[in-house]
């Protein structure tokens, strides 16, 4: 048995607090996530993108990863590359394209064209992808409006 006179005791009572909390900070510090460990996603999109109800899927992808370049507007760089590479032939913008295949979409984003970045899986994911070219394929497939 160890015998701790009170006037020993006092002193080392007063250090317990601070022997605590430099135990608490140093597995803190062991526990914390190393950058290694937290996934890392190159973000295309500078704001959270939230996907209005009933929107088909592959919307939200495509807003979060192409809009940036290849929403409207004639600052975006894919849109206006598109504009000058076709004079007008198709749509600027993608989603108003009815002549985009899954299957050219997916090569054109994992091998990127002229300043069009690739997308490594790491960046977008396979079923990520997927949606993507289907959301844009799919215009292709909407039936033609027969009225204005
Ligand atoms: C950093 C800007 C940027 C991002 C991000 C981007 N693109 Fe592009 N994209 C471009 C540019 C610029 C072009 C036009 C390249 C050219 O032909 O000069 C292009 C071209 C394309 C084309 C070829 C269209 C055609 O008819 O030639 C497709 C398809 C495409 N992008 C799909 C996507 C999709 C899907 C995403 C999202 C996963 C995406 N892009 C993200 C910039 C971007």
């Amino acid at each position: 048995m160890i015998n701790i006179s009170p006037a020993r005791a006092r002193p080392a009572a007063l250090l317990l607090p601070q022997v605590l909390c430099v135990m608490t900070c140093l597995g803190a510090a062991a526990n914390a996530p190393r950058a290694a460990d937290v996934p890392q996603y190159i973000a295309w999109s500078r704001t959270t993108n939230v996907a209005p109800p009933g929107a088909p899927d592959g919307y939200l992808q495509f807003q979060n990863s192409c809009a940036i370049c290849h929403g409207s507007g004639n600052e975006k760089p894919g849109t206006r590359a598109l504009a000058a590479k076709y004079k007008g032939a198709v749509p600027a913008l993608l989603e108003e394209r009815t002549n985009l295949t899954p299957e050219f979409i997916k090569y054109t984003v994992r091998h990127g064209v002229t300043v069009m970045p690739f997308f490594r899986k790491t960046e977008l994911s396979d079923a990520d992808l997927d949606a993507i070219a289907s959301y844009l394929a799919q215009t292709k497939t909407k039936p033609k409006r027969s009225h204005p």
